[in-house]
């Protein structure tokens, strides 16, 4: 219900306005003759509209009621009554007071019941704003918050999660070193094999800037690249001299069988496939599928070239170690056929 307050002391005006209001809006307004009476009511409802009669009193204290209305109840609408007073300055009191309408009393009182219509309007939209408004904020007040406690769980969960995975990473790659040192046990001098091929294959796959599951799973495939030789007998594992044929193609085995026990595995397949591949040359001239350049997988190429390195500069039972620089030399030289040529460049970068 919306509540109309007409201050004056004008009962000609008072009684054809109380009918037109009656008339046109089915409702009674308020009626007070001072502006003290008018700030007493205002205090103890809310009123869409004031009618104020400049004629009442002062420019002064005209200015004052309606400044204090606009403070203390700014979304009431005003509306300033004037009449034949000369002592008042409506400009004064419309810059002043932000008044919304100004109404001469002697135009027909209809003409001020649309006024107040149309102020009513105003008011209502504004206090539904206002509303929607405080609405709206307690509403995104209640989100951050939410919102602030969401990204305190996650943050704590992220954290949990991390701690895991490098609980899980840590062991993990534990477990297959001792794996991979289980397979070297049955071949002394191939002691620390794995794990030097790990080191480099990893140092090129940071160099190369991969991710790091990719970096992760290139060092995991490194560590187990050598493990089919577990089915390979000793007697040719060991053997001080040259391998036969048939002895060769035995040996020559060991990748499928790497493939068969890593597919067992809980890892990606990229890491089976990696060991499977570890001995394609990138012309094709490998074992056991006779891979040819990227159809290779980057691990599988990384790990060839630091497994040849690191078999020429250490002891075997069918050779001395080469020099660092020998063992360069004959990567080089293998560039393109045995090895990536990217890859040997990236080598030498790194060795040199
Ligand atoms: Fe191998």
């Amino acid at each position: 219900m919306n509540t109309i307050l007409i201050v004056t002391a004008d009962t000609h005006f008072k009684n054809k306005v109380f009918r037109a209001i009656q008339k046109k809006l089915n409702t009674e307004p308020a009626f007070t003759e001072s502006f003290e009476d008018a700030i007493r009511i205002l205090s103890q409802k809310t009123c869409s509209v004031v009618v104020g009669d400049s004629e009442l009193y002062s420019n002064t204290l005209n200015i004052q009621f309606f400044r204090q209305i606009k403070q203390l109840w700014p979304k009431t609408m005003r509306i300033l009554l004037i009449g034949d007073n000369k002592n008042v300055d409506i400009i004064e009191i419309i810059n002043h007071a932000e008044i919304f309408r100004v109404f001469e009393k002697k135009s027909q009182a209809l003409e001020l019941v649309d006024m107040i219509i149309e102020s009513i309007e105003t008011f209502s939209s504004t206090f539904y704003a206002h509303k929607m408004s405080k609405l709206l904020r307690m509403e995104n007040s209640q989100l951050n918050m939410e919102n602030h406690l969401l990204e305190q769980r996650l943050s704590t969960q992220v954290k949990d999660t991390e701690q895991i995975n490098s609980t899980l990473s840590t062991t993990l790659i534990s477990s297959v070193k001792a794996l991979s040192e289980a397979v070297e046990a049955k071949d002394p001098l191939t002691h620390g094999h794995s794990e030097r091929v790990a080191i480099i294959s990893k140092e090129m796959a940071s160099a190369l800037g991969l991710s790091g599951d990719e970096t992760a799973y290139i060092e995991i495939a490194a560590l187990l690249h050598d493990i089919g030789k577990i089915g390979i007998s000793e007697s040719i594992l060991n053997k001080p001299s040259m391998l036969t044929q048939v002895e060769m193609a035995i040996m020559q085995q060991h990748p499928i069988i790497g493939y068969n026990i890593v597919t067992h595995l809980p890892f990606d397949t990229y890491i089976a496939n990696t060991v499977l591949q570890h001995h394609e040359n990138f012309d094709g001239s490998g074992y056991p599928h006779h891979l040819t350049g990227h159809a290779i997988t980057l691990g599988a190429r990384i790990i060839h070239l630091a497994d040849a390195y690191d078999t020429m500069t250490t002891v075997r039972p069918y050779h001395t170690p080469l020099e660092h620089a020998f063992a360069l030399e004959e990567i080089k030289r293998k560039a393109g056929c045995h090895f990536d040529p990217e890859l040997v460049a990236l080598f030498i970068e790194l060795k040199y």
